[in-house]
């Protein structure tokens, strides 16, 4: 179907940060599929993980225990603020779980329901009518409605505004730590500690989407952990299977424990491949020195975008963190992306007119650089919308 604008490219395979067409080209890649390869393409460990699982079970459904889904949720517990977890299959099943979680639970703490949803203007949350309702941009909303009707948005890094809408018919503050595709905004100095503050102060649960910005992208594992301010419930996907399809939601016992049989449930949710390729990409994410390793990257990210900064008048800003950096530029960049491909590299946008970088977190650091040098060569020359 035709919902999909794509790019005249026919990729076929890839191995670590480089990709090839149908004739053989090399591409470097800094997008990372959206952020979901955060090992690169076919990585060894999590691709050995899945070969030895597909002869050995591929599915059986949630009737039963499957031990390599404990497996996977312990190891989420233990390096998390979380005691459980639900596992689906995307980003905004992730989210759905959420929405329906702390509806659920928000009316079992306070005995009474608690209906409404607090989210951020210029959020994105995924294409399914429970995250499209929580998602605050209107064009991707309007062809769609009606939506879930009981949902307030707030404008991001506002605590007035985010005050304004709370009262105790709220189930819970539903944000991206750091907005990636409404255009890669970080969140103020002290904004997190303050929504926290305002969700305890009115019973509110707070939700945190780090369906993009989670499993390592901002440095650490969790992109809380950066920011010092744990959610009540987190919704997970993209990295964590490094391209194999997987959602999480996780939650503190005291919330997670109302999710009671019958409640809720994904025919696919846990499949043990998808387990084996999440349990692969924790094994090299949490190898001592990884997290090291990406943050320096990220410094040598920020560097070269504040060197092109400074050098390029059409660069407004640069925006972002870790390793999901952009540049803000003063006209649209889907030009100066096909450009890109033409010169052998991927990158993709945050908005019209952020050029959004999201490589492999563990893309070798002269790929980065070839990729960076690429880019500030094709801004000399001109270019417009
Ligand atoms: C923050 C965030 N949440 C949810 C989603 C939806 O994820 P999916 O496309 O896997 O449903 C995305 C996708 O880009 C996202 O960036």
């Amino acid at each position: 179907m035709g919902n999909y604008g794509r790019f005249p490219l026919r990729l076929v395979r890839g191995r670590g940060s480089e990709v090839y067409d149908e004739s053989g080209r090399r591409y470097i890649d800094l997008l990372a599929g959206l952020s979901v390869c955060a090992l690169g393409h076919c990585p060894e460990i999590p691709a050995r993980r899945v070969r030895e699982q597909l002869d050995r079970l591929w599915h059986v459904s949630n009737l039963y225990h499957i031990p390599i889904q404990e497996e996977l949720a312990s190891r989420l517990v233990e390096l998390s603020f979380a005691d459980q977890v639900f596992f689906c299959n995307s980003g905004t099943e992730a989210m759905e779980a959420c929405l329906k979680l702390a509806r659920l639970a928000a009316a079992r703490i306070h005995g009474k329901e608690r209906p409404c949803f607090v989210a951020m203007e210029n959020s994105f949350h995924g294409r399914t009518f429970g995250s499209l309702s929580v998602t605050g941009q209107t064009h991707y909303q309007e062809p769609f409605r009606p939506l879930l009707s009981e949902v307030r948005f707030c404008r991001f890094g506002d605590l007035a505004s985010l005050a304004s809408r709370l009262d105790d018919s709220v189930a819970a503050v539903i944000l991206e730590p750091l907005q990636a595709e409404g255009g890669l905004h970080a969140p103020p100095q002290g904004y997190l500690k303050g929504v926290r503050e305002l969700c305890l102060k009115h019973g509110a649960l707070l939700v945190y989407d780090e369906v993009q910005v989670g499993m390592g992208r901002l440095g650490q594992l969790f992109a809380y952990e950066h920011y010092g301010v744990e959610p009540d419930i987190l919704a997970l996907a993209k990295g964590l299977g490094g391209g194999f399809p997987i959602g999480a939601m996780l939650a503190r016992h005291e919330v997670s424990r109302h999710l009671v049989p019958g409640t809720h449930a994904s025919t696919f949710g846990g499949n043990p491949l998808a387990m084996s390729a999440a349990l692969g990409v924790l094994e090299e994410l949490t190898r001592p020195g990884f997290m090291e390793a990406v943050c320096n990257k990220a410094d040598t990210l920020s560097g070269r975008f504040d060197r092109l900064l400074r050098q390029n008048s059409a660069i407004r800003e640069r925006r972002g963190a870790g390793l999901l950096q952009g540049l803000l530029f003063d006209r649209p960049v889907a030009l100066l992306i096909a450009r890109l491909h033409e010169r052998g590299v991927l990158t993709g946008s945050a908005g019209k007119e952020v050029l959004r970088l999201a490589p492999a977190l563990n893309i070798p650091d002269a790929l980065l650089a070839e990729g960076l040098d690429i880019l500030e060569d094709t801004l000399k020359e001109p270019w417009s919308a």
